[in-house]
């Protein structure tokens, strides 16, 4: 019994230490503060901080450029291992909607009746700022991924984006040859 009245005590006290989160104590935004010495709760950053974008050219960053329209190309310089980037954050991040092959074939959009995830290859004229914005801003339901990439990130996704496009659609000369004699053996790719 007089255990049982210990562990009793004992949860009562942790009720009370386990305060539910809006009544524990907190700074709040817009709220005055008896705390610091302006009196502010809502603090300013440190003098210098930057936002992650402002680390970037402003047409890196937005996509756009100093016309106000989005960019014809990334302007980071192509290479294998960018493209290996792309590849990979776009399969974790993109893939699940769009698909594998950005072809809108997922089991998302197969599941999604409403408005599914699109195929990727339909707007191949649009530049690449435009598919830069979609990831950055968003795109009707699609919400933003800014938080999950970072600016590289996003330009590198859409270079393997690009590349995604090409091999649903390339021409048969734009293949090397050694893969261009395997392509007609195996009839459509
Ligand atoms: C949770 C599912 C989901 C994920 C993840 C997702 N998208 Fe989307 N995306 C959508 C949907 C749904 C739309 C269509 C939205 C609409 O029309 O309102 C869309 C639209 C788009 C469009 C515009 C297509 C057009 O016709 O203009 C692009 C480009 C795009 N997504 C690229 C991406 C890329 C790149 C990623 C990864 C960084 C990504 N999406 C991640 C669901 C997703």
């Amino acid at each position: 019994m007089r255990w049982a009245l210990a562990a009793l005590a004992l949860l009562a006290a942790g009720c009370d230490v386990l305060d539910p989160m809006w009544v524990q104590q907190k700074a709040k935004p817009y709220r005055p503060s008896p705390f610091y010495p302006d009196g502010i709760e809502m603090r300013a950053a440190p003098e210098g901080t930057l936002a992650r974008e402002e680390l970037h050219p402003a047409d890196l960053a937005t996509g756009l450029g100093a016309d106000g329209k989005p960019l014809a190309r990334d302007p980071m310089p192509l290479s294998r291992e960018r493209l290996e980037l792309g590849r990979k954050r776009f399969e974790v991040t993109c893939a699940a909607c769009h698909g594998l092959l950005g072809d809108g074939d997922s089991p998302v959009a197969r599941n999604m009746s409403l408005r599914p995830p699109p195929s990727l290859h339909l707007k191949v004229r649009n530049p690449d700022g435009y598919f830069y914005r979609v990831i950055a801003e968003g795109y009707g339901f699609m919400p933003s991924y800014a938080s999950a990439l970072t600016v590289e990130e996003r330009w590198a996704v859409v270079d393997y984006l690009r590349a995604l496009q090409l091999s649903q659609r390339a021409r048969l000369d734009l293949v090397p040859p050694a893969e261009r004699a395997r392509l007609q053996r195996g009839g459509t790719p």
